[in-house]
Order: structure tokens, then C-alpha cells, then sequence
């Protein structure tokens, strides 16, 4: 096959990455500054925001829809709630909304009360608006803080990596509605 690419166009490939995948290329090497991308210009950004998880009232915003056989274990084995928790600026859930964590958590221990997390932090504030991180990890919530890895992101948070560090503000023991305080640090370009 190689023989029949004309050589001055391997040359071409060779020299630079600016020209165009064929419509047949299934890979292809790409030049970062392509994409307004500098390796060398990655920023870490720490974020602070509180997570409210409601489970009450007229609108919850984290939803049970798998209820574990209460006789099967102490820690809820194999629950599920779906959430769209507002983030909000300060634990005041009347404060600034900076974003809503959408996705689910599942009780994922049989030992300890220990969650699964999977959830995309989708901002709306300022240049964040439209952009997101998402987070997967596990969240043993009696501990005092819960680190969990921000696995990567999109808009903004293209190519991100980095870590939440959850700790909870306040529990409503009758409803278990939560305010949970959330540190993210992030490396991104
Ligand atoms: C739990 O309760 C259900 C329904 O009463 C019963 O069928 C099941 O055998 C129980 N399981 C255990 C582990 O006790
Ligand atoms: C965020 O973006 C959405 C969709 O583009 C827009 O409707 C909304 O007004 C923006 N919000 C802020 C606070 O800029």
C-alpha cells in the first residue's frame, strides 16, 4: 500500500502535522497548538463551592430509585439516587449557584457507608458557564474529608486531571438532606 502514496506527500505528512487528516485516516498525530493547546501552559485552579443534596420536601434534587432489601445490609448495599444538586457559592442554598452536580451515587460498600460517585460538576457562572469536570470516586461519608478524582472535563476543562476533597457542612438527620463543602484542584490548559 505504502507504494502508492505518492512520496512528496509522505514527505508532506513528515514535515508537518498542519495538513489535514484524509478522509480515510482513522488516527493522526496532531500538532496541540492546533487546537489553541500549549503543553507547557497548564493551569491549576482550585474551586470552592457547597453541594446540596435534597432529598425533601416538593422538589428533591437527588432521587432514590433503587431501594436495597432493608434486611440484606447495614449500609444500604446497592442503593441509587439519581441528583441534579445545585452547587452554590456558600452553604446557604439561597447563595450564588455556581453550577449543579449531575449524575448518580450508589452505596458501593457492604462494610462502612462508603458511596460511588459519579457525577459531572457542570458550571454556569462567568467564563465557567458551559464548561465541566467530571468526577468518579469513592466517598466514605463519615470521614471527615473524602478525596475523589476529577477524572477529566470539557469545555475549559479539556484534557483535565486532578482531585476533589468533599467535607460535609451539615446534615439534616430527619430528611438526610446534606450540604456537602467541595475543594477542586485542577490542572488544565
Ligand atoms: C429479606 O426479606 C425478604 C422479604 O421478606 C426475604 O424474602 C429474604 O429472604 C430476606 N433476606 C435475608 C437475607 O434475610
Ligand atoms: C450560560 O449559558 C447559557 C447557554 O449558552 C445561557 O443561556 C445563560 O444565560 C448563561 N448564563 C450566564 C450566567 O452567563
Amino acid at each position: 500500500m505504502a507504494a502508492l502514496i505518492p512520496i512528496s506527500s509522505l514527505l508532506l505528512l513528515l514535515l508537518s502535522s498542519a495538513v489535514p487528516a484524509p478522509a480515510s485516516a482513522f488516527a493522526t498525530a496532531l500538532d496541540p497548538s492546533l487546537m489553541g493547546i500549549n503543553l507547557r501552559k497548564e493551569k491549576l485552579s482550585h474551586f470552592r463551592f457547597y453541594w446540596h443534596d435534597v432529598l425533601s420536601g416538593p422538589k428533591p434534587t437527588s432521587v432514590r430509585v433503587v431501594t436495597p432489601p432493608s434486611n440484606t445490609s447495614a449500609t444500604g448495599f446497592g442503593l441509587v439516587n439519581i441528583i441534579d444538586n445545585p452547587l452554590t457559592l456558600l452553604p446557604d442554598p439561597s447563595s450564588k449557584l455556581v453550577g449543579r452536580a449531575q449524575g448518580f451515587y450508589t452505596s458501593a460498600s457492604q462494610e462502612e457507608l462508603a458511596l460511588l460517585m459519579v457525577m459531572n460538576f457542570a458550571f454556569v457562572t462567568g467564563k465557567y458557564n458551559g464548561s465541566g469536570i467530571t468526577v468518579m470516586g469513592r466517598n466514605p461519608i463519615f470521614n471527615k474529608v473524602r478525596e475523589m478524582p476529577v477524572i477529566s472535563g470539557c469545555g475549559l476543562f479539556r484534557f483535565a486531571r486532578g482531585y476533589a476533597q468533599a467535607s460535609t457542612h451539615t446534615v439534616d438527620l430527619k430528611t438526610g438532606d446534606a450540604v456537602v463543602e467541595y475543594n477542586v484542584y485542577v490542572l488544565h490548559y
